[in-house]
């Protein structure tokens, strides 16, 4: 916010209007949660002041935004509403004593207690089931209308298919369960580590990136992009709901045996006071959770005393959030360095003055790319805002203006123009927002992370070579090309600096156990830009001999599913480079393969063996999950977009557009009857 000026109401509300428009119609937030939350207080504090009644506060701010115009509607059963934020204890004070005004004017003898529970920092969603099945998926939107992604979330983790209800859900034909989309911390440090590869899209945080892949128009993307969904509520369709959890806290545990996930910690069924004791807790373990969290959600724990105190139009008067301080923190930029990355990727990198934030001593944060560093016009001197996402690495957010600051800024940054490790030339690839050294691993930084990447855990998985060693031995010019690593012996090393007779005995003994191999974790440790594992092993299965690599031609390639030309064209470089070939050949004479004969598994084969099936549509007879296994166990495979090699598409209820793309490629295309038919056959 940084400005001392006050703003008017009408700036205040623009402010407003442009951040909700950029969070939830973007998913691309241009301030911190914090200094949102702080504008939205400013409105609340001047509406207080001018008599405006809080409703009409309420209206300006709405509940959410607009829904993408690409999706198809769905009008809530019930609006999804937002929640009311407390900053502090004084907040919270307020909260319990007007919950407990509230009810005693209710004439309420009963016991009040609460239940808190983390607050998920993802996207809300309300998911629909009709005697038990799953039938349709919505975003929030402006609260009355979300969009409509159904196809979107079928088979996401804590969405099930079928409720898991032997008994029938007592009276509720109709069920609406409401929670939250998240990307656990794993899988989105893994999915922008993938993007990053890649080039593509990297999210600054978790709750951005479940956004950006919730809502997407091509199910398939959201399918193949690990989301997980937390229930934390129900939509209470005339009482019914009632009848089988009388409060917030039992309904979670009948929600938990159907089959959802919920949120946890959680406290139950508790007085003012242990709730304290709970914040206290999560905001000093927030770092270990497994998701990120803004906050804890405080629920008056009983149905009916929630009924009396029912909701204004934005958030209900029966719950509130908590919101911890955020974990953005200011400090000065004492210099820009770039850094280049194992492709060659040139990353602009601030060198900070040391911060902590939340626990953690950060003294360099990303800028990310050529663009990000443009947009947000990072200088040296500058003071900026910095803060721990989901990811580890640490990013700037954005310059702080100040006085001082503006006066004496130092020069706009401009990136080089040629690499600042081997002085290469560097180009921007069409479509991608970084600059890369056109060397290789004639670039001594790229030949750092590619022998890193060659000895890391999914690779070579060589024990006692971490990144500073390998830095060590480079600069001991013991490594000079990647086979070198089998070429260290015990007196070599057992010298060097950090090194003592049992640790160089250790490395020697990983070194040597990492030589028996297989063809897939060999052709992956080569660090070839586009080849994952997965991608090694498919292409692995079409070799006899490693060396069948050098000469393997486009068509061969092609024939494998989800190897397409951006990948063929990156492998065949490789091969075609003679150094790269060299190095190969070396690696081959150090290296001896688990016998590459031997099938990996025992498969029961059938229609399925070596052919592709993607599904869509939601399966009556079996779970999406055993229909994938029965695929998998006779050597299928399953893919989450229809290409060329598709082979079949299943579909069951409601056909998303996979159908219809599986219909124009002249895919064979089955009824999940048909499937099933053709396992007696
Ligand atoms: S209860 C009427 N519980 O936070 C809304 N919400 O900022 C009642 N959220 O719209 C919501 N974790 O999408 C609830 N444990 C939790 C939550 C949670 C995250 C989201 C929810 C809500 C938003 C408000």
């Amino acid at each position: 916010m940084g400005s001392s000026k006050k703003k008017s109401r009408t700036q205040i509300v623009k402010e407003i209007l442009d951040h909700q428009a950029s969070y939830h119609g973007d998913d691309a937030p241009k301030v911190s949660d914090y200094d949102y939350d702080m504008l939205v207080q400013q409105l609340y504090a001047i509406d207080k002041k001018h008599g405006i009644p809080i409703k009409d506060t309420e209206k300006v701010l709405g509940v959410g935004y607009q829904i993408k115009k690409e999706f198809r509607e769905i009008m809530h059963v019930k609006p999804m509403l937002s929640l009311e934020n407390v900053f502090d204890t004084n907040g919270l004070d307020l909260f319990f004593s007007r919950v407990t005004d509230y009810l005693k004017k209710e004439n309420v003898t009963e016991e009040i207690t609460y239940t808190a529970e983390v607050k998920l920092d993802g996207v809300a969603l309300s998911v629909r089931y009709i005697n038990g099945k799953f039938i349709s998926a919505a975003t929030r939107g402006d609260g009355a209308v979300g969009e409509d992604v159904t196809q979107n979330v079928i088979g996401m983790t804590g969405i099930p298919d079928v409720l898991n209800t032997n008994d029938g859900l007592i009276g509720l034909k109709e069920f609406e369960v409401r929670g939250e989309v998240v990307f656990l911390k794993k899988d989105f440090f893994a999915f922008n580590e993938q993007q990053r590869k890649v080039s593509a899209k990297v999210f600054s945080n978790s709750r951005n990136a479940a956004a950006g892949s919730l809502r997407q128009l091509d199910s398939s993307k959201t399918s193949s992009r690990p989301l997980t969904f937390f229930a934390h509520g129900a939509v209470d369709n005339g009482n019914k709901l009632k009848l089988f959890a009388p409060s917030h806290s039992s309904f979670l545990l009948e929600a938990k045996k159907f089959g959802f996930l919920i949120p946890e910690p959680r406290v139950e069924g508790l007085g003012t006071d242990s709730i304290y004791s709970f914040l206290k807790k999560i905001n000093e373990t927030r770092e270990t959770l497994p998701f990120d969290i803004d906050g804890v959600v405080i629920k008056l724990d009983s149905f009916s005393q929630q009924e009396l105190l029912g909701s204004t139009v934005r958030a209900p008067r029966y719950a509130i959030a908590f919101k911890f301080p955020s974990q953005v923190v200011k400090t000065l930029v004492k210099g820009i360095d770039i850094q280049v990355g194992r492709f060659g990727t040139l990353t602009p990198v601030a060198r900070l003055e040391p911060a902590d934030i939340g626990g953690v001593i950060v003294s360099n944060a990303t800028l990310h790319n050529e663009d990000e560093l443009k947009k947000k016009d990072v200088r040296p001197g500058d003071i900026v805002e910095i803060r721990r996402a989901g990811d580890v690495i640490p990013e700037v957010i954005k310059v702080v203006p100040t006085e001082s600051c503006k006066k004496k800024r130092g020069q706009k940054f401009k990136m080089p123009t040629i690499c600042p490790v081997c002085s290469g030339i560097t180009e921007r690839v069409d479509g991608e927002s970084a600059l890369r050294c056109v060397n290789g691993k004639e670039c001594p930084a790229q030949f750092e992370q590619a022998l890193i990447h060659f000895v890391s855990k999914k690779a070579m998985n060589i024990d006692g070579l971490g990144a500073k060693v390998v830095k060590q031995l480079i600069d001991e010019k013991l490594l000079v090309c990647v086979s070198d690593i089998f070429k260290l012996n015990y007196s070599s090393i057992s010298s060097l600096e950090r090194f003592g007779n049992k640790s160089a005995k250790k490395l020697i003994d990983s070194i040597d156990d990492s030589r028996t191999t297989s063809f897939e974790k060999l052709l992956f440790s080569l660090g070839i830009r586009h080849v994952g594992l997965e991608t090694a092993k498919s292409i692995c299965k079409k070799i006899e001999r490693f060396e069948d690599l050098f000469s393997i031609t486009e068509e061969r390639l092609l024939e494998i599913n989800d190897v397409g030309p951006i990948v063929i064209k990156s492998f065949l470089n490789f091969f075609r480079d003679s150094n790269n070939q060299k190095d190969v050949k070396n690696l081959l004479e150090e290296v001896v393969f688990e016998n590459p004969y031997a099938p990996s598994k025992v498969i029961k084969k059938n229609f399925c063996t070596e052919k592709s099936f993607i599904f869509t549509g939601v399966l009556k007879k079996l779970k999406r999950i055993e229909a994938e296994n029965l695929v998998v166990e006779h050597g299928g495979r399953v893919v989450t977009s229809v290409t060329k090699n598709t082979d079949f598409c299943i579909y069951g209820e409601s056909p998303g557009s996979k159908l219809k793309k599986a219909n124009d490629a002249m895919i064979k295309v089955m009824s999940e009857d048909e499937f099933l038919q053709k396992f007696n056959e």
